[in-house]
């Protein structure tokens, strides 16, 4: 099957490339990971993952944050950072869409993630703003919400929301209003390298056009809903040129006067020009600015990827926008003199300073029950009202006793928590991960609270509660081995 959705690339490049690409086609994907920058730098943590883990890495080039793990003795997938969300796992030809978009240090922008479960490329949008303004992580799939949100949790962003709408009526509801929008739509597949996550199938013709047809709809409601000036990100993880260039040719077609497609190959580092022409049929001559990844070019899966700028306005009508007030719900902002005096705990207990996050305004502490998160206020600011499924980042849990730090929000500051630490060793640290209590006399923290677990390599092991017999293990069940 694979052969076959092949055979018609043939005619799409030359005889030379079509070599190049079966060739590479023999090959195995190799895989890549994105790194947390939030949770770890870069260019100290590559270095010491190598040496841990027996990994031989190489940088992927449009992605500062992407590498490409050509060799790993332990694999990637059974490490405590990866389930604690230090780094992500991922085809480097889905690491370009994010980068394809231009951010300035220091911008809190207004992002729409308008197609997004599992939540990937969601991560990488959260990295390039440095967490911060907001990013409205929407998926049309009911069923799929839940994978973003755990996505999300684990990553330990806090300018995040998820929504469950169709992105078709973004545009309606919010015309000329994001900075950024990243469409990642839904597509055929076609990528030419058949995975468990991404496995191809043959797609009928009818299908096709159907999938094109809401394509079009889609990328017409993101062009809608950024702001003049602002900036559109279309991808696709199939090669079909119907569902890429097809698409962009359909809507430079319509609103070629209020959009331009920006030359995305310099970026690329790499020629990956679009299709100007497929058999009879001529696209529109400004699609070869986009970029098509056949696997051959950089070694990935076959991708497409293109970022249009919006510079004038494109409106359509306007509708009514659903409401659903989260205080009607029993959401409360956290009063100052609370977050102010939890803070002093924490800071006591573990040298966390939360007070100064919230001091610029950027972020939010709100209640419901038990259950604290920290949240962007510019979802407060600019939406009050539209429903959201999951906001911010679920912060801490509260107790009689006070403010119980939660696992994410824990993970997410590891580098800033000074004390009320328990190093482990080496058998610990297995038995611990397998999910187990530990009996341990601690007598330097008192009974009854929440102790962070590390080992000599200062790894984040999850929470434990201290007790008489010793420490009691919080890990979450998703993070047990
Ligand atoms: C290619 S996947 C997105 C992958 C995601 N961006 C990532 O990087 O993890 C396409 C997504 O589009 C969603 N979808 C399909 N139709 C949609 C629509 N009309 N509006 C919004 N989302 C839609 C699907 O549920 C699916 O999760």
């Amino acid at each position: 099957m694979q052969l076959a959705a092949l055979e018609k690339y043939r005619l799409l490049i030359s005889a030379e490339e079509f070599l190049a690409l079966q060739a590479e086609l023999e090959k195995p994907l190799v895989g890549a990971l994105r790194v947390n920058p939030q949770k770890a730098n870069p260019d100290e943590m590559i270095p010491a993952w190598a040496d841990r883990y027996g990994w031989s890495l190489r940088a992927v080039p449009y992605c500062p944050t992407g590498w490409w793990l050509d060799k790993t003795e332990l694999p990637p997938s059974q490490t405590p950072e990866h389930r604690m969300g230090f780094y992500y796992l991922q085809d480097a030809a889905s690491m370009l869409p994010v980068e394809l978009f231009d951010f300035e240090p220091g911008e809190t922008p207004l992002v729409l993630d308008m197609a997004a479960s599992p939540g990937g490329k969601t991560t990488h949008l959260l990295d390039r703003m440095a967490d911060q303004g907001l990013v409205m992580a929407n998926d049309s799939s009911a069923s799929r919400i839940q994978a973003l949100r755990v996505v999300l949790a684990n990553w330990g962003a806090v300018s995040g929301a998820v929504t469950n709408f169709p992105g078709e009526k973004f545009g309606a509801w919010f015309p000329e209003t994001f900075d950024r929008v990243l469409l990642d739509a839904p597509c055929s597949m076609e990528n030419l390298r058949s995975t468990e996550s991404h496995p191809m199938r043959p797609i009928t013709n009818r299908e096709r056009l159907a999938l094109a047809d809401r394509q079009v709809r889609l990328l017409v409601s993101a062009l809608q809903a950024v702001r003049v000036g602002g900036q559109v990100v279309y991808s696709t993880c199939t090669l079909a040129p119907e569902e890429d260039e097809g698409v962009l040719d359909a809507v430079l077609t319509r609103y070629g006067r209020a959009v331009q497609l920006d030359d995305m190959n310099e970026r690329l580092r790499a020629s990956a020009p679009g299709l100007r022409q497929v058999g009879e049929l001529a696209y529109h001559p400004d699609v070869v600015r986009a970029a098509r990844l056949f696997p051959h070019r950089l070694g990935t899966s076959g991708f497409f990827a293109a970022r249009l700028t919006k510079t004038d306005s494109i409106l359509g009508e306007q509708e009514q926008i659903p409401a659903r007030s989260l205080t009607r719900a029993g959401w409360q902002p956290v009063p100052d003199v609370v977050v102010r005096e939890q803070a002093e705990s924490l800071l006591q207990k573990y040298g966390l300073d939360i007070a100064g996050k919230v001091s610029g305004g950027n972020l939010v502490f709100w209640q419901n029950g038990d259950s604290v998160i920290l949240a962007p206020a510019m979802y407060f600011n600019r939406f009050g009202e539209f429903p959201v499924q999951m906001l911010g980042l679920l912060f801490a849990e509260q107790t009689p006793s006070g403010w119980e730090i939660t696992h994410q929000a824990a993970a997410r500051y590891w580098r800033e928590i000074q004390s009320g630490k328990i190093l482990l060793d080496f058998d610990q640290v297995n038995a611990w991960q397998r999910g187990e209590n530990l009996s341990l006399r601690i007598s330097i923290l008192p009974a009854g609270q929440v102790a962070m677990l590390t080992d000599s390599w200062g790894r984040y092991l999850g929470r434990g509660r201290i007790t008489s017999r010793g420490v009691k293990n919080l890990l979450p069940r998703r993070v047990i081995y």
